[in-house]
């Protein structure tokens, strides 16, 4: 028999909280989850720095991609002999969903920005390179890992089949939300995703969802909103994100200033002169990261020891709202101040923002331009969500941005009265937050 319609004698199940099982049948799948590359996974969390503030969310990249894989899965079992589907793509499917956060590092949010990294990227040369994921997906046959990395990176032919990895309303999307949502014990982030499984229906080039399933769909928007203010977004997980953001610029600049560090960064090297092979990229995880934070407490550079001792102990920067856009003054004015006291304003004075757009109808020509969520009505035609949907397109199209300026509190206190003009200034920012 083909490797690629090779099945397991007995069916391997996954006991998931989310989905209670994560049925695999087909060797191709048994096999990708057992190499190295799938297996690191497991020690990439799939909320960063979430855990400092919901303690339950210590969950991996490598439960969700499992779970990706399993509502594909399911998706895929309904749409068996449904016109517009073509079940020889089966596999590339499941393969797809199971490897779409192949590429993702530790932290990936904070490593991406300060040393200009692209998951993306990464993702793909894991698949395409010279691993045992891309030879276990070249026996299928050649040129499939190519197609695996197509589909990933929503370039592949069949635009059905992207759709069921990235759209608006995709496995993804939909295995993040309620896995997050149990994880960090929120009631937000709970829909009825069986019943949107149960309407989807394949057409030519997207996945439609039958308006007697609007409501669920509706109710998925919504949770997704809540979770990204309630959670993602949650400013005392910023305050974590940007110490450790922190904490690599620093490494970086004493690097660069051939400071003599107690443990030589041995592991980072490649990342500070931005030059990482996929070995070592594959080679770093959170475990490598942690053991270095908890060493470098004890480094002669104060910022650098201060920092990692912050982010252990969970000592972390209190917070203003504060808009940097139309605050500037107040800004350069506070960066000066700080100078003054000693304290490293590019260090110890930080402005985060996070924005999200919640669903958005086609919009040609715009930056990313969003695949609507199409309904199926009973006469055929297919209307975009937000025009039957009042909820929908209540927040449809609307960015909504949150400004935050972060500084350490205990720092300003021990100042005294030398802090007394920052202290006033933050003040007049609204109360500070101390509710950690
Ligand atoms: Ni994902």
């Amino acid at each position: 028999m083909a490797y690629k319609d090779e099945q397991l004698h007995e069916e391997k199940v996954f006991k998931d909280p989310v989905h209670r099982y994560v049925h695999v049948r087909d060797r191709v799948i048994w096999d990708l989850i057992a190499t190295p590359e799938f297996q690191r996974l497991r020690r990439v969390s799939q909320l960063g720095t979430t855990n400092i503030t919901f303690h339950g969310a210590e969950h991996s990249r490598f439960n969700h991609s499992l779970g990706v894989y399993e509502i594909v899965r399911r998706i895929l079992y309904n749409f068996r002999g449904l016109p517009h589907w073509n079940d020889d793509e089966r596999l590339l499917c499941l393969c797809a969903a199971l490897l779409h956060d192949l590429g993702h590092g530790p932290f990936s949010h904070s490593f991406e920005k300060v040393f200009k990294l692209d998951h993306e990227y990464f993702t793909q040369a894991i698949i395409t390179g010279d691993t045992y994921v891309h030879r276990i997906l070249e026996r299928v046959r050649p040129g499939f890992a190519k197609d695996v990395a197509d589909v990933i990176g929503k370039t592949y032919a069949d635009k059905l089949v992207v759709s069921l990895i990235s759209s608006q309303i995709d496995a993804d999307r939909m295995d993040y939300l309620q896995r997050d949502a149990y994880y960090t014990g929120v009631s937000y982030g709970h829909f009825d995703m069986e019943r949107i499984l149960r309407v989807m229906r394949p057409m030519e080039d997207q996945v439609v969802i039958k308006s007697s399933g609007m409501h669920a769909v509706e109710d998925y928007i919504m949770s997704r909103y809540q979770m990204y203010w309630q959670v993602y977004f949650h400013p005392v997980t910023r305050s974590a994100e940007v110490i450790l953001t922190k904490i690599l610029h620093r490494a970086k600049y004493l690097y660069e200033n051939n400071y003599t560090f107690k443990l030589d960064p041995t592991h980072f090297l490649s990342f500070f002169k931005g030059k990482v092979s996929l070995k070592e990229y594959i080679r770093l995880d959170e475990t490598i990261v942690y053991y270095y934070f908890q060493q470098w407490q004890d480094e002669e550079d104060a910022i650098l020891s201060d920092l990692c001792e912050r982010f252990i102990n969970r000592r972390l920067f209190k917070y203003v709202d504060f808009n940097p856009n139309v605050q500037l003054q107040e800004l350069m004015r506070l960066q000066v101040l700080f100078q003054e006291v000693g304290i490293d304003p590019n260090y110890y004075l930080v402005v985060d923002s996070s924005s999200d757009l919640p669903y958005d109808f086609y919009r040609p020509g715009e930056e990313e331009e969003r695949l609507p969520i199409h309904l199926l009505m009973p006469t055929h035609e297919l209307k975009e969500l937000s025009r039957h949907s009042d909820i929908v397109d209540a927040i449809s199209g609307k960015k909504r941005t949150d400004h935050k300026l972060y500084f350490p509190l205990d720092f300003l206190e021990e100042k005294g009265a030398a802090a007394t003009e920052i202290m006033e200034i933050l003040s007049r920012q609204g109360e500070i937050d101390y509710a950690d």
